[in-house]
């Protein structure tokens, strides 16, 4: 599945300061920092795909992936809170798989707060099998949980 088309498109330098405000209401504990953002975009194209989609009021999205092939790290996915549990999370995850493919990654990966049930769903349903487990990686208390999904041959981008 594509990205509702009309809504998405690469993420520009001027959309960072709308992305770092969804990123202090999302991830209150750790979010991304405008100059992290920066350093991510100056690697687009050659090792970062970031996409954002909009809806009438902003953005209500964004992905971002690290591909060096054969492998792919989901960066960051997320959806403001007016816009979630509408098919919104599933289909940018969808994109960033499409792109990953693009560029010969074979499988992808991705770490996820061990607490985060909402996202842990989302990958789920989307293939990703869990990996491993890191203590304390966002944190005193808050462990990870590394997730990887193959690619190669699977022909399902959902
Ligand atoms: C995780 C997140 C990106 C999901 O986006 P979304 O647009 O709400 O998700 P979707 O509507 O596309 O749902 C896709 C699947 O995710 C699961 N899911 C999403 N939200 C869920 C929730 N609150 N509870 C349980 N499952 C949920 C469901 O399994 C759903 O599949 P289904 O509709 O077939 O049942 C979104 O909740 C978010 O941005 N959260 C805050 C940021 C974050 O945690 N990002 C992930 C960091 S690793």
């Amino acid at each position: 599945m594509s990205t509702r088309d009309s809504g998405s498109r690469p993420m520009r330098w001027w959309d960072i300061d709308q992305v770092v405000a969804m990123e202090r209401e999302l991830f209150p504990d750790d979010p991304w920092s405008s100059e992290q953002f920066w350093g991510e975009l100056a690697h687009v194209p050659e090792t970062r795909w970031y996409v954002v989609h909009e809806d009438d009021i902003g953005i209500d999205g964004y992905v971002g992936l690290f591909a060096v092939p054969p492998e792919g790290d989901v960066q960051t996915i997320a959806v403001a809170t007016r816009a979630q549990g509408s098919g919104l999370g599933r289909a940018l995850l969808g994109d960033l798989v499409d792109e990953a493919r693009r560029r010969g990654c074979t499988q992808l990966l991705l770490e996820v707060r061990e607490d985060n049930s909402s996202a842990l769903a989302l990958y789920a349903r989307a293939g990703f099998e869990r990996q491993g487990h890191r203590r304390d990686y966002y944190g005193p208390g808050r462990d990870a949980l590394i997730l990887r999904r193959r690619l190669a041959g699977d022909g399902d981008n959902s």
